[in-house]
């Protein structure tokens, strides 16, 4: 949102968001005043409110990154993701469709998707735009069912879109329920670090702005109708990660040296854990000239002082369904 906002003071861009409990207005503070913005609380499920956004703004374009995401949950509750990911998608697949009419020149619809629609690798290999399908949690599986709905409006009613399918990503802002933030909140907070079975699975990390970038490219010029497999080209065990994750908050918290690896603690595997993931982004490269501008440690050493200058939006997040959630999921 900020990127587009910033970048681009001729669109107008309107943020249509349900504000569920990973939406956060406090995060947009800074751009939310400039005249190129507005916002929109609706859920992409009232068929009516999208209709009266797409009859007030008439957009040219739709970027559609509204998702449930988060794999544990899904586990805990698949139906929202049904609902959210699949229906919410065909709703403004439909608006989109109604509100175009046929008049399809200079218009897009760009889904955000991930990589976890193509399943698990082994120890080898990485996923292309032609991986065949295999998703095994709740969640891949409605992001994969939304993909092909995107696919078929292209195909049936010719609806301009262009999807991608992107790796793990990290960055300031992030809900602390994914493996990066949530470790950040627990390390500041002397928490145990949960690592899931023998910490060996992989995933691929990207920086959120170099996703937003990714996103920008293919929206202007990916092909209509193409998808474009986005990752970092960094792939990490989970263990690693968590180690490389203490030794950085050790060194900023003035910490001894190891002090925050002695909260690692193994806990019982996610059901249906894919092994790895891994990303080849030959295509939006090659094609696009897209690559990621930051390296991992860059990346990672931002995100964390984020979090450090930000105590107080950390606090905030985790206070009340947090504590709920959490103990679901970690006992
Ligand atoms: P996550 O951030 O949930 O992303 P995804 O499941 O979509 O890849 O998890 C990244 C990896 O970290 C994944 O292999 C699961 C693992 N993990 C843990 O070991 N402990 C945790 O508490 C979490 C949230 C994830």
């Amino acid at each position: 949102m900020r990127l587009f906002v910033t970048k681009y003071p001729h669109y107008h861009i309107v943020n249509l968001d349900a504000l569920t409990y990973a939406g956060n207005l406090e995060n947009l503070r800074d751009i939310d005043q400039l005249p190129n913005y507005s916002f929109c609380k609706a859920d992409i499920l009232d068929t009516a409110a999208i209709d009266a956004i797409f009859t007030e703004h008439q957009p040219d374009a739709v970027i559609h990154l509204a998702a449930e995401s988060h794999v544990d949950r899904s586990i805990l509750s698949p139906l929202d993701f049904v609902y959210t990911n699949v229906i919410g998608t065909v709703n403004l697949l439909n608006a989109a469709k109604k509100h175009w009419a046929g008049h399809f020149e200079g218009k897009r619809f760009h889904h955000v998707s991930t990589d976890e629609v193509f399943g698990a690798l082994g120890n080898t290999g990485l996923f292309t735009e032609t991986t065949s399908y295999d998703p095994h949690s709740p969640y891949s599986a409605s992001k994969a069912s939304s993909d092909h709905f995107v696919r078929a409006y292209h195909d049936t009613y010719g609806l301009p879109i262009t999807i991608t399918n992107c790796s793990n990503n990290y960055g300031p802002n992030h809900f602390p329920e994914k493996l990066i933030p949530l470790f950040i909140n627990n390390i500041i907070n002397r928490k145990p670090l949960p690592v899931y079975g023998d910490g060996l699975y992989t995933r691929d990390w990207l920086y959120v702005i170099d996703h937003a970038v990714a996103i920008d490219t293919v929206l202007h010029d990916g092909k209509t109708g193409a998808t474009y497999a986005v990752g970092g080209f960094n792939e990490w065990t989970n263990i690693d990660l968590v180690k490389l994750l203490c030794r950085l908050m050790d060194e900023k918290l003035g910490r001894a040296t190891c002090e925050s690896e002695q909260q690692i603690t193994y806990v019982k595997d996610r059901p249906g854990h894919d092994r790895r993931y891994a990303i080849d982004a030959t295509k939006i490269n090659t094609e696009l000239g897209w690559k990621p501008s930051v390296t991992f440690e860059e990346g990672l050493s931002i995100t964390i002082d984020w979090y450090l200058q930000n105590t107080a939006w950390l606090q905030n997040v985790t206070s009340g369904a947090y504590t709920e959630y959490y103990k679901k999921v970690y006992g």
